[in-house]
Parts: structure tokens; sequence; C-alpha cells
């Protein structure tokens, strides 16, 4: 069977999807645990949950959506599964519509557990639950016989940090607004069923159980699971989209940021205190005055390297001169002495 339990904040989901498990064998799947599990954990999700949580707001239906899709692999969902507190919104509902055709899993019908609103603050400030098994008591209508133990298993029971007035009446607008729409949209599917939640735990959970054993036993069809697809596909497309413009945004991001660093540091070198300034200018000027003595220096050397190359050369060129010229005046001498004779 594969089924939501739809309700107000202690209309009584929790209670009776633990005896249903009993009953039918497959799990209950309650958003609502896996994250206070998380808070407890303290783990990246648990932490950003919490706030919400705390406000009895709706934590973001990514977070939720992820966390639904993982637990609806796992091997012991293989004969069904009841979703409590899940979902919670039209947009968790028709992500789970598009998830379950692609899981080749429909959902069967969707359980409202109708109660009275006065009956809920009640039922939620007296609720009382086990550390250890999750056993759910009530101080007035069901408490445990152990007092603050567990008839069950013993163990400690806990008041969840949510059940507090102010948080209960968020909780319950919340419901109004954003979970009370899922009737209409499950009754557009013909997958509406409703159980009268006031009475007795026992007589609630025979009338559940009688919706259950008369739900058509649902496959998927083909057009089903290829509307799935096609919306998978352009969810990774709309992802892809999503991540190049995240991407993009980080890239014009760090431009900016060095832009902007840039800015600063002109900005910091102008504001910066005078003394800075004049310590600059003083340094600036030494180096200049360091630079004009080197390349004097290095001038100076190099007229002397160049004084010195000209003397070496004269100094070499000076026997070649001298023979040059004595043979060239040597056949003058030899004419002159011819004349002589
Ligand atoms: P969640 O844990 O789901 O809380 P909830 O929906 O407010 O429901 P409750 O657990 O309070 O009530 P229940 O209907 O299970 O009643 P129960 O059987 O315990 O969610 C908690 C928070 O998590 C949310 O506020 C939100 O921040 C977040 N969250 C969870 N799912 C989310 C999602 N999908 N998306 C976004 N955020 C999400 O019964 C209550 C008491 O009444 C018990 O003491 C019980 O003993 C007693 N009782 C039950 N039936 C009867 C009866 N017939 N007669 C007398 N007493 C009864």
């Amino acid at each position: 069977m594969r089924i939501v339990l739809v309700g107000a904040p202690g209309s009584g989901k929790g209670t009776q999807a633990k005896m249903l498990v009993e009953k039918y064998g497959v799990p209950q799947i309650s958003t609502g645990d896996l994250l206070r599990e998380a808070v407890a954990a303290k783990t990246p999700l648990g932490l950003q949950a919490k706030a919400a949580m705390d406000a009895g707001q709706l934590v973001s239906d990514q977070i939720v959506l992820n966390m639904i899709e993982e637990r609806l692999k796992a091997p012991d969902t293989q004969n069904g599964f009841i979703l409590d507190g899940f979902p919670r919104n039209i947009p968790q509902a028709e992500a789970l519509d598009v998830m379950l055709n692609r899981l080749q899993k429909p959902l069967q019908g969707a359980i409202l557990i109708d109660v009275d609103f006065d009956l809920l603050m009640q039922r939620i400030t007296g609720r009382r639950t086990c550390v250890s098994c999750g056993a759910v008591y009530n101080i007035y209508t069901s408490p445990s016989k152990l007092e603050d133990h567990c008839d069950q298993c013993g163990g400690n029971l806990h008041h969840r940090a949510d059940d507090n007035e102010e948080t209960i009446s968020n909780r319950l607008r919340v419901y109004e607004m954003q979970t009370a729409p899922l009737i209409a949209y499950y009754t557009n599917q013909n997958k509406q069923y409703t159980q009268e939640g006031n009475g007795e735990i026992e007589e609630i959970f025979e009338g559940l159980c009688n919706i259950i054993d008369s739900l058509p036993l649902l496959t998927p069809q083909k057009e089903d699971i290829e509307t799935a697809i096609s919306m998978e596909e352009s969810e990774n497309k709309t992802t892809i989209m999503e991540n190049h413009q995240e991407l993009t945004t980080f890239d014009d991001k760090s431009k900016e940021k060095a832009k902007e660093t840039e800015v600063t540091s002109e900005k910091k070198a102008k504001e910066a205190p005078k003394t800075s300034v004049k310590r600059t200018t003083r340094s600036t000027k030494r180096k200049k005055k360091e630079a004009t003595t080197m390349a004097a220096k290095k001038k100076a050397t190099a007229t002397k390297a160049k004084a010195t190359k000209k003397k070496a050369a004269k100094k070499k060129a000076a026997p070649k001169k001298k023979k040059a010229a004595k043979k060239k005046a040597a056949p003058k001498k030899k004419k002159a002495a011819k004349k002589r004779k």
C-alpha cells in the first residue's frame, strides 16, 4: 500500500501510522521524525531546519524533497509506505507525484484524519514521546502507567520542543494556509479519503483500515511515467541552467569583489593617515636619489671603460700606422735619391 496521511498537527497521524505499520508491515516515513533526528545529530541539514521547526514554520521544500527521495529508494519501501506529514504543500505534492511515477509506485490514496481544531491544542500540549522506541502518549488522554517512562520499553518520555502554545498556533496557521489545499489537490485526482478523527484511537484505526483495504491497486500508467521522465529531464536542464547561472553569478561576484578590493585599496591609500603618506613620499625620494646615484655611477664607469678601450685601440693601431707611413714614403725617398745621383 502507498498512502499519505494528511491532518493538522496533533490529529493523530503519528499514532495511527505506528499502528498501521504493525498491521500492514510497511514503513512509516515521517518527515517530522527525520528532521528531528537530523536536528538531534546536529547535521548541516538539521542545523538548517532547526530555526524553521522552532518557529512552527515549514522547512524548505528542497531539504524535505531530498530527504524523501533518498528514503523512498530504500528496499523496505518495496511493498509500500505510509507518508506521515509529507507532502505539506502543493509543490511538495507535485514533486512527490513525479518522484513516485518515476519509481513506478504511484500513490493510491491520501487520507485526511479530520479533527476539530479545539481538540488539537490539548492533544499537542499533552503529548509525550518515548526517546527510545518512539511510542506516543498523552498526559490527558492516554498517559503511560510508569509516569515519565515508556510502558513498552521503559525509555524516558520526552516533551517535544515545538509543542508549546506559541509554536502550536503557528503550526495550525501554516496547516490552514499551506497544507489544507492538498485536500482539493487529491480530490481532483480522485485519491482523497476522509476519516473522522475525534473519537477513540481504536475506532479511528478501524476506519482507516477499512479505507486502506478498499483502495484501488494502482499500476503505473505509461503516460504518467513518460510525464515524469520528461519533467525530470526539464528539471535537470533547469538545474544545469541554475548551476551555470550560479557559476556566472559567482564569477561576476569575484570580478566585483576584485574591483571592490582595487577601489578599497586605492581609497585606503588616499585615506591613509598623513604620517604614512610622508613616509611613502620620503622613501620614494630616497629611492629616486639612490637610483640617480646608481645611474651616474654606471655612466661614469661606462665612460671610463670606453676611454680605456679607445686608448688600447690607439696603441694597437700605432705600429701599423708607422709602417703604412714608411711604405707610403718609400717610393718618394727612392725617387729623391735617384735625382741626387
Ligand atoms: P511533524 O512532526 O510532522 O508534526 P505535525 O504535523 O505538527 O504533527 P504532530 O506530530 O504534531 O501530530 P500528529 O498528527 O502526528 O499527532 P500524534 O499522533 O502525535 O512536524 C514537525 C515540524 O517539522 C513542522 O512544524 C515543520 O517545521 C517540520 N516539517 C515536518 N514535515 C515537513 C514537511 N513535509 N515540509 C516542511 N516542513 C516539515 O498525536 C498527538 C497527541 O494526541 C498524542 O499525545 C496522542 O497520544 C494524542 N492522540 C492521538 N490520537 C488521539 C485520539 N484519537 N484521542 C485522544 N488523543 C489522541
